[in-house]
């Protein structure tokens, strides 16, 4: 039977009220403070404005960069692989060769299978991922994380439900790392708590522990009992040599610690958009190598399914053959040594333009944050009067300065603090 003209206009009213009502209460959430400067920037049509706020590589022109490596390795894979799922656990060849860089070419722990390792969506999902697991199997933990750090680690441990707590990290006098802060506050933390440490180039201050204090550091995590969940995003950014790069990591394997890492090809090897990564917890056996695998495959079907595979491929079709290894090699040192080389130029133009403070910390820092001591006060006439944008709290991305705006920069910079 047909429904009156009347009740139809009643129901609709009804239900369009009850419909719209659904998202009333919802806020819009806060801009996150990186995405925020790249919009300030692209909006900006001053034809002088430099981004040194984002964490991407650019190269000498201010262009991003596809390495000749990734290219080659498309080339090859084009038109030869189908476009089946992988496994729930990803490449099983991207993770093999994964495990390799962080934990060594001959890793006894490779070869006693003592690994639970899953391809992950880049290095933020290593992270999410390890913070489920965390929750689901320590409920009771807590994770202690660096002052400051990436600010995406607290939205993370956040979101998996984990309360956080923080230790001592960077000191901003010295610009270089409050060591007795932190070695206080492992002390002080309760046995067997959960620490976060930047395996290498510690983002936004640059600043990472000596060999000698990474000794230090691990020996006292062992004498505590606490958990050492590695964040390694920039492996090859810091020194130009992966290897190097993962000493921490080795130091700590060395000692007999059991970690977790979280990698990602992003920096490396620029495979940002990729979203390539992979999340490795080191365990007691075989066995329980097992167990955990299946655990974080468990945890990752309900979320995605299963990661996805083109980086994978572009990763594995690199570190799988020689040549293409040499080339990957050769082409992270390239990155490496040009902002190395941006830090040079943007201390010697600061001591020329004739700034009278000390600026040794932005070359003694390391990887592809420099921080600054800045204001954000500071900062702000630096966007304002210069156009120059970054983040407030001082990070300059070495990866933004260029042989064209190093001057430049300086000269903003040196306008700036001059009268602090
Ligand atoms: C310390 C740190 N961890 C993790 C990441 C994650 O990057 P991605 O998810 O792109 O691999 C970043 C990126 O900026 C980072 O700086």
């Amino acid at each position: 039977m047909a429904l009156s003209r009347k009740l139809v206009q009643q129901r609709s009213s009804v239900f369009g009220s009850r419909s719209m009502s659904w998202w009333r209460s919802v806020e819009p959430a806060p801009k996150d403070p990186i995405l925020g400067v790249t919009e300030a920037f692209l909006a900006d049509p001053s034809p002088d404005k430099v981004n040194v706020g984002v964490g991407a590589y650019r190269d000498d022109n201010g262009k991003p960069v596809v390495l000749e490596c990734v290219r080659e390795a498309e080339r090859r894979i084009a038109g030869n692989l189908n476009m089946e799922y992988l496994p729930m656990g990803g490449s099983v060849k991207m993770v093999e060769e994964t495990l390799k860089l962080a934990y060594g070419e001959n890793s006894e722990h490779i070869k006693d299978k003592r690994i639970a390792a899953v391809q992950a969506l880049s290095g933020t999902g290593a992270c999410r991922l390890f913070a489920d697991f965390q929750k689901r199997f320590r409920p009771e933990s807590q994770i202690y994380i660096p002052v400051p750090t990436w600010a995406n680690h607290h939205n993370i441990w956040r979101d998996a439900h984990v309360p956080q707590k923080t230790f001592h990290y960077y000191h901003p006098e010295t610009k270089g790392l409050d060591f007795a802060g932190l070695v206080d506050d492992m002390k002080n933390a309760p046995n067997g708590s959960f620490f976060l440490l930047h395996a290498c180039a510690h983002n936004p201050t640059g600043v990472d522990p000596s060999e000698e204090q990474w000794k230090e550091i691990s020996k006292l995590i062992k004498e505590k009992g606490h958990f050492p969940f590695f964040d390694m995003a920039y492996q090859g950014f810091a020194s130009g040599d992966p290897e190097r790069d993962a000493k921490a990591i080795r130091i700590f394997l060395e000692d007999g610690h059991l970690i977790g890492i979280a990698q990602s090809y992003a920096k490396n090897m620029g495979l940002y958009g990729q979203r390539v990564g992979c999340l490795s917890v080191l365990c007691e056996d075989e066995k329980q190598a097992v167990a955990v695998k299946s655990q974080l495959q468990m945890l990752a079907r309900p979320m995605y399914s299963n990661p996805p595979v083109h980086g994978a491929l572009v990763v594995s079709t690199i570190l799988g053959d020689q040549e293409l290894k040499t080339l990957w090699l050769k082409e992270v040192k390239g990155m490496a040594d040009r902002i190395i080389g941006m830090r040079t130029a943007l201390r010697e133009n600061l001591e020329k333009v004739g700034s009278p403070l000390s600026w040794e910390h932005v070359t003694n820092q390391i990887g592809m944050f420099c921080y600054s001591g800045m204001t954000p006060e500071q900062v702000d006439r630096l966007t304002n009067e210069f156009h120059i944008y970054m983040t407030r709290n001082g990070r300059i991305s070495m990866a933004g300065v260029t042989t064209g705006n190093v001057g430049y920069l300086a000269n903003a910079i040196h306008e700036v603090t001059k009268s602090t």
